[in-house]
C-alpha cells in the first residue's frame, strides 16, 4: 500500500526536526509494508523568501492531493514586522481553514522519565493523562468582521450549531475509548458565544450517555489545569481558549518540545509539534525531535490506521528517555544530552527492538 505525504518543514528548527523524523517514518513504515510517497513544500517564512507569499496555490494543492500533511513549525523573527497577511502565521490559519481541519488534537501525557522536569511538583503531575480538542477553524481566529484602524481594533467570537457540533462529536467519541469524561471549557458568564456553545454541547453530550460531562470556565479550567491536571480525561473548547489551554498543559509535560498534534477535518488531516520555530536555536541540531516523531505516531494512528507502527514508536521514545537521553530543552540534571540527529537514530534503534520483542511475544501492546 502507497501513501502520500505532503512534507512542509516550515522555518527555524521545523527543517531539522522533520529531516529525523521523515527517515524514522519511512523506516518505521517499511516495517509494515507500506509505502510513503513524499513531496516537500515551502510553508511560512521560507515560502515569503521564495515567493513572495507564505502559503503558494502549489503549495495548497499538494496538500489537497496528499493523504496527509506533516508540518514543521513557522515564523520567526525575521517576518515579524510584515503585514498581517504576509505573516508565517497566516499561511498556517490559511491551511487550516482550505482543508477544513477543525478538529485539533493535542494530548497531554506525563512520561515518568520527566516528572522532574515540569515546573510542577511530581506528586501533583504524576499519572497525568489527557487529551485537548481544540476547535481549529472557527470563533475568533477567523469571525467576521474584524479590522483595525488608527481608534480600534476589533475581531468577533462565532460559532454555528455545526461547528461546536462536529468538535464535540469528535471529543466524545474520543471519550468513548478512554476515561469517559469530558469537560468542555467555555465563559458562559459572561459571553453569549459560550453560552450557545454550552447549549450545543449538553444537547450532543445525550447521544453519549455513558460519558460523564462537566463544564468549567476558561480562567477557572487553566487554574486547574496546573493544581489537579489529572482530574481531566477530553477537554473539548474553542479556538482561542483551546491555544491557551493546551500550551499551559504543555508545560506539564516538562516541555513544549514533547507534544504532537493532529488537525483532522473531514478529508484531509494534518499533523505538526505544538512548539514552534525556535529561531534561537535553529540550525545547531539542538532541537527535540519528540514532537515531531510523536506527530508522526499520530499520522500512523489517525490517517493510515497503523495503530500498531504508532504504539510502538511510542514505547520506542519512552525507552530512549527511560535510557537517559535527553535533548538540550530538557531540564535534568543526570541526563546523557544528545543531538536532535542522534536522538533519532536512538529512537530508531529502539523501535527495532521493540518491534522484534512483540513479533516474539516477549513484549505485547
Ligand atoms: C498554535 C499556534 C498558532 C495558533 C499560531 C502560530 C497561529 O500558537 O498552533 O497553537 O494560535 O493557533
Ligand atoms: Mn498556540
Amino acid at each position: 500500500m502507497t501513501h502520500k505525504v505532503a512534507l512542509l518543514p516550515g522555518d527555524g528548527i521545523g527543517p531539522e526536526v522533520m529531516n529525523v523524523a521523515v527517515k524514522l517514518m519511512h523506516h518505521i513504515a517499511g516495517k509494515f509494508d507500506v509505502a510513503l510517497e513524499t513531496s516537500e513544500h515551502p510553508i511560512g517564512g521560507a515560502s515569503y523568501d521564495l515567493h513572495n507569499n507564505p502559503l503558494t496555490d502549489e503549495t495548497l494543492q499538494a496538500c489537497y492531493d496528499s493523504d496527509a500533511v506533516l508540518l514543521g513549525a513557522v515564523g520567526g523573527y525575521k517576518w515579524e514586522n510584515l503585514e498581517h497577511h504576509l505573516k508565517p502565521e497566516a499561511a498556517l490559519l490559511k491551511l487550516r481553514k482550505s482543508l477544513g481541519l477543525y478538529a485539533n488534537i493535542r494530548p497531554a501525557k506525563v512520561y515518568p522519565e520527566f516528572l522532574d522536569s515540569s515546573s510542577l511538583k511530581n506528586e501533583i503531575i504524576e499519572g497525568t493523562d489527557f487529551v485537548v480538542f481544540r476547535e481549529l477553524t472557527g470563533g475568533i481566529y477567523f469571525g467576521e468582521p474584524r479590522g483595525i484602524d488608527s481608534e480600534k481594533g476589533w475581531n468577533t467570537m462565532v460559532y454555528s450549531t455545526e461547528e461546536v457540533e462536529r468538535i464535540t462529536r469528535k471529543a466524545f467519541e474520543a471519550a468513548m475509548h478512554r476515561g469517559k469524561k469530558v469537560t468542555s471549557v467555555d465563559k458562559a458568564n459572561v459571553l453569549e458565544v459560550s453560552q450557545f456553545w454550552r447549549n450545543v454541547v449538553e444537547r450532543v453530550s445525550k447521544e453519549y450517555p455513558e460519558v460523564k460531562l462537566n463544564h468549567m470556565y476558561v480562567d477557572n479550567a487553566a487554574m486547574q489545569v496546573v493544581r489537579d491536571p489529572r482530574q481531566f480525561d477530553v477537554v473539548v473548547t474553542s479556538n482561542l481558549f483551546g491555544d491557551i489551554i493546551s500550551d499551559i498543559a504543555g508545560m506539564i509535560t516538562g516541555s513544549l518540545g514533547m507534544l504532537p498534534s493532529a488537525s483532522l477535518g473531514e478529508k484531509y488531516a494534518l499533523y505538526e509539534p505544538v512548539h514552534g520555530s525556535a529561531p534561537d536555536i535553529a540550525g545547531q541540531n539542538k532541537a527535540n525531535p519528540i514532537a515531531m516523531i510523536l506527530s508522526v505516531a499520530m499520522m500512523f494512528e489517525y490517517s493510515f490506521k497503523m495503530n500498531k507502527a504508532a504504539s510502538l514508536t511510542e514505547e520506542a521514545v519512552g525507552r530512549v528517555l527511560k535510557n537517559g537521553y535527553r535533548t538540550i530543552d530538557i531540564n535534568s540534571v543526570d541526563g546523557k544530552l544528545v543531538s536532535t540527529s542522534d536522538f533519532a537514530e536512538l529512537v530508531l534503534h529502539q523501535f527495532d527492538e521493540v518491534y522484534n520483542e512483540q513479533a516474539l511475544g516477549v513484549f505485547t501492546l
